[in-house]
């Protein structure tokens, strides 16, 4: 299995990384990019980003480059109130010098086959529906989208109506949800509201990751991110959306759906961003979502512990990760 992560890190985004990278380690999969979106912050931002966490998740090879700057038509519109003024809530990656080459990765990543290859989306769809337009016969090799995104006959986020990666860029989840080549199995807010980190399973994750260096960075990024929670009525704790898509997309755990048609509003006002599934087939037009209604939190959650476990024996150069490797396999 090879995934290509595009994402706006992001706290969320983060906890998907850091799961990915201990899944690569763990050899369960190959992290073949990671490439990021204007949304939580800008996409030079988010990419600088991404680069911090995959080296302090001991996997700075994975090739990252920022995606394009600007939704397709709306202007930008960035949550320093949600994710900190970088993006990282109360940390702040170093300065470094970001690739641009991101449709050059996909394609390239395309080319190796299409099969095995996992594209996640845990930003707006601007790359997606950018790479669509440019890109047409790569667009159309794709076997395997997930998308985090939406809220489907669900309050939104950032208006009654949207989600947040939505309504950053309404114009490309338009557009990418009519055109896209297989039906996208979209995580939406009904779902990945559920994935609840606590301060209490923050404690036990960051003992469990040990001399990492995430570890020593996670409870400064993730306070910003409770705080923020707890400013909007959620209580001091955090929803981990991104993480929960990967999970899902991936397979990796258990979760049900439905084969449904998925529109997007765009271009009004007060519904920017809304997304409406068509679950009786009143529009009868063909599927183009699968919309996932159920997921195993509590698996999710222990799929993450267990990445806590890999990164640490990974730190600590135990070589009992092979062990892991094969036991994990195995449940
Ligand atoms: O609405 C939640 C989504 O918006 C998550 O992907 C979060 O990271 C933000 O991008
Ligand atoms: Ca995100």
């Amino acid at each position: 299995m090879r995934v290509i992560l595009d994402c706006d890190p992001g706290i969320d985004d983060t906890y998907a990384i850091i799961w990915l990278t201990a899944a690569a380690h763990a050899g369960l999969l190959e992290l073949d990019c990671l490439t990021t979106t204007s949304g939580n912050t800008h996409a030079e931002q988010c990419a600088r980003n991404a680069a911090w966490v995959l080296s302090l998740c001991g996997l700075p090879i994975v090739p990252v480059a920022a995606g394009c700057p600007e939704p397709l038509v709306c202007e930008l519109t960035t949550t320093p109130e949600t994710h900190g003024e970088t993006g990282l809530g109360y940390a702040t990656a170093p300065e470094r010098e970001v690739a641009r080459d991101w449709d050059t990765l996909w394609c390239d990543a395309i080319e190796r086959g299409t099969d095995d290859l996992y594209l996640v989306v845990t930003g707006p769809m601007t790359n997606l529906a950018a790479f669509a337009e440019a890109h047409p016969e790569h667009y159309a090799e794709l076997k395997h989208i997930t998308v985090m995104g939406g809220a489907v006959n669900y309050p939104g986020n950032t208006t009654p109506s949207a989600e947040w990666n939505f309504w950053v860029d309404p114009h490309a989840a338009a557009e990418v949800f009519a055109t896209t080549p297989v039906p996208i199995t979209l995580c939406s807010l009904g779902v990945t509201e559920r994935m609840l980190l606590t301060p209490e399973r923050l404690e036990r994750c960051v003992g469990a990751l040990g001399p990492l260096g995430v570890a020593k960075q996670l409870p400064e990024i993730t306070r910003f991110y409770f705080e923020f929670h707890e400013e909007v009525g959620e209580g001091y704790r955090a929803q981990i959306h991104d993480l929960l898509a990967v999970l899902i997309g991936l397979g990796f755990v258990e979760h049900s759906g439905r084969v449904t048609t998925v529109d997007v509003e765009a271009d009004s006002p007060l519904m920017r961003g809304t997304s409406v599934a068509d679950l009786r087939g009143i529009w009868g037009r063909e599927p183009n979502a699968r919309l996932v209604t159920e997921a195993d939190v509590e698996a999710a959650w222990g799929w993450f512990d267990w990445a806590c476990e890999v990164h640490a024996k990974v730190a600590a150069g135990d070589a009992e990760l092979t062990q892991l490797r094969h036991r994990r396999a195995e449940d």
